[in-house]
């Protein structure tokens, strides 16, 4: 069954620990994911942006498949199905398709707007039982097409959305989609700690998990963030593994061409990727 991340996160914040959000963008991703989860024994969050709803043929695609891997590979530990940088329209759709959790990115509106866009969803959130995760300051680059700025929220807004009443709060603090550049100056720790100082225990959601150094993220952990987000790690892992299996010429030899063999060394990527970042991320043995 599919679970609202509201008390996996609320643990994870407890426990100064943060539960990973990884992005799906098919069977094999979704099913790398959830072994990995179950064999570390760790909560985990599957993240679908709008753009990968659509490649899987839209969100009650993605319910049903889900839900029912959850059953059929016998997933025990908690797993909450969540809308990535949801559109207000996206949204209902994934509430009426059942997913068990949202992000209402309203960081590109006016905060007035912002506001009362997810005001209204944090009701029609509570009554059907779905947590909600809503957006402060643009989250930077590029992902499926959602493009950010990458600026620093302002704390008070985010004092402002929190007191709302949502699950969990994506502030911008400097991080970005994709691949960091050279010259990236790190996480801003300041903002931060002023976001972490107004909203006081609301779970915090690191954007841009790719490529943050292991300090970086255990700081940001123990300034309040509960879940971090990672999707880009997962593709660049896979393409290197799929990469080397047919440079090798391994699809040409016997029936390595059968997709079961040809995406396996990539599949196994994603769970090296998965683990890894769960290990960094202390959630192993939490579920
Ligand atoms: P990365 O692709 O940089 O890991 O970011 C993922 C993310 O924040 C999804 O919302």
């Amino acid at each position: 069954m599919l679970v609202s991340a509201k008390e996996m996160l609320d643990k994870a914040r407890e426990g100064h620990y943060a539960v990973g959000q990884f992005n799906i963008n098919n069977l094999e991703w979704t099913k790398s994911i959830l072994l990995t989860a179950q064999e570390l024994q760790s909560p985990v969050i599957l993240g679908v942006s709008e753009g990968a709803g659509k490649y899987m043929t839209g969100f009650k695609t993605v319910t049903a498949m889900v839900d029912a891997m959850v059953e059929e590979l016998g997933i025990t530990v908690p797993v909450a199905l969540h809308l990535d940088h949801g559109t207000y329209e996206g949204c209902y759709k994934c509430i009426e398709a059942g997913f068990s959790s949202i992000m209402f990115d309203g960081s590109h509106y006016p905060i007035d707007e912002n506001i009362a866009k997810t005001k209204e969803l944090v009701q029609v959130c509570a009554e059907k039982g779905l947590s909600l995760e809503a957006e402060v300051g643009s989250i930077g680059g590029e992902e499926d097409g959602v493009i950010g700025k990458g600026e620093c929220a302002d704390p008070n807004e985010c004092k402002m959305i929190a007191d709302l009443g949502v699950d969990m709060l994506a502030a911008g603090i400097g991080n970005i989609h994709g691949k960091y550049p050279e010259n990236w100056e790190g996480l801003s720790f300041e903002t931060l700690a002023a976001v972490k100082e107004k909203v006081g225990d609301m779970p915090l959601v690191l954007h841009g998990g790719t490529g943050i150094p292991a300090d970086q993220i255990k700081k940001a952990i123990s300034l309040g963030v509960a879940k971090i987000n990672v999707n880009t790690e997962c593709q660049l892992a896979f393409a290197a593994a799929t990469r080397e299996y047919v440079e090798a010429g391994k699809d040409l030899q016997g029936k390595g061409f059968d997709p079961r063999k040809l995406l396996a060394p990539g599949a196994e990527a994603i769970k090296a990727t998965v683990k890894e970042k769960m290990e960094l991320f202390g959630s192993i043995g939490k579920a």
